[in-house]
């Protein structure tokens, strides 16, 4: 068992997966320094205009970080440098201490245990919650099949511990297409959880929420914080207000303010940005 999995447990955040042997193998990441994510200098170019502009960004290992910031501030662009899916003109994203992203394919990049979330939920509706669950780890090829039997029956007990994580365990049968949009964005995420990631990219995930459903999310957020990473794109500030300690402020590609959401919404430059859109 690798350092960082005993450090966690230790930590004793959460209750689901502790104690997992794990499925699937990320741990090549040097996280010696406590940082999982530092972006340096990064300038993403659409035709001479500057999506991102020398955005220099860092984020702890097991923190989660809000970001927020106006309509084409950058969110968006800056989580498809992370996963490789936009090659930025300049600068680097190092995961851990030494590995460049910008450097890596995204199915590279995914597989050392970055998963992200886009807005609009992608389940594979005529499946069943559990297959679905199932389905996203054994597409992944990083598991160890050798001993098959046993695997299993690992895999059935990881499907059950996640479906607790997203409180789905009553809808396991249910055919995901009949799942609410709460719930068909906590399934999505419970895919994610089933590959075992590292850091999590969450763009807009309590867009088109029941205010119900938003605070579970807020819940599960907190409860997968220490054991993951995750960094959180939100418009809605209640939302943000209700689970981030640090918010970072992105405006014209550069970070415009960061600190507690407090503090970054009494700032001046802040409150320009937002009263100006
Ligand atoms: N593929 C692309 N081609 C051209 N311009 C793009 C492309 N992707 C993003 N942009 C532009 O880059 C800027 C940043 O876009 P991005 O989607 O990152 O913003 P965002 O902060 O996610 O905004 P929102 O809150 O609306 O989702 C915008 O002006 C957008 O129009
Ligand atoms: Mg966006």
């Amino acid at each position: 068992m690798p350092p960082w999995f005993k450090k966690k447990q230790q930590r004793g955040f959460g209750s689901g997966d502790a104690g997992y042997a794990r499925l699937v193998d990320n741990s090549a990441v040097d996280l010696s320094h406590g940082v999982i994510l530092y972006l340096e200098d990064i300038t993403v170019s659409f035709d001479g205009f500057k999506a991102l502009d020398r955005l220099t960004l860092s984020i702890d290992d097991g923190e989660l970080r809000c970001i927020i910031g106006p309509n084409g501030a950058g969110k968006t662009t800056m989580m498809d440098c992370i996963t490789g899916k936009t090659r930025p003109d300049s600068g680097s994203a190092y995961f851990g201490q030494a590995m460049d992203l910008t450097r890596m394919t995204e199915p590279e990049i995914a597989a050392m245990g970055i998963g992200r979330k886009f807005q609009k939920p992608t389940v594979f509706e005529r499946h069943s919650v559990f297959e679905n669950l199932e389905l996203a780890l054994k597409r992944d090829k990083r598991v160890r099949y050798s001993l098959v039997a046993q695997v299993d029956d690992e895999v059935r007990d990881r499907v059950s511990d996640t479906l607790q994580r997203i409180r789905l365990e009553g809808e396991a049968e249910r055919m995901a297409g009949l799942l609410s949009h709460g719930q068909k964005q906590w399934l999505e995420i419970g895919m994610l959880l089933m590959q075992e990631p590292r850091l999590l990219l969450l763009d807009e995930p309590v867009a088109g929420m029941t205010d119900d459903e938003t605070e579970r999310t807020a819940e599960l957020f907190q409860s997968l914080a220490g054991q993951h990473s995750l960094v959180v794109v939100e418009h809605d500030m209640a939302f943000v207000a209700s689970i981030a300690s640090i918010v970072t402020v992105l405006h014209e590609g550069r970070v415009l303010a960061e600190g507690t959401l407090d503090k970054v919404q009494n700032e001046p430059q802040v409150i320009e940005v937002y009263l100006g859109r």
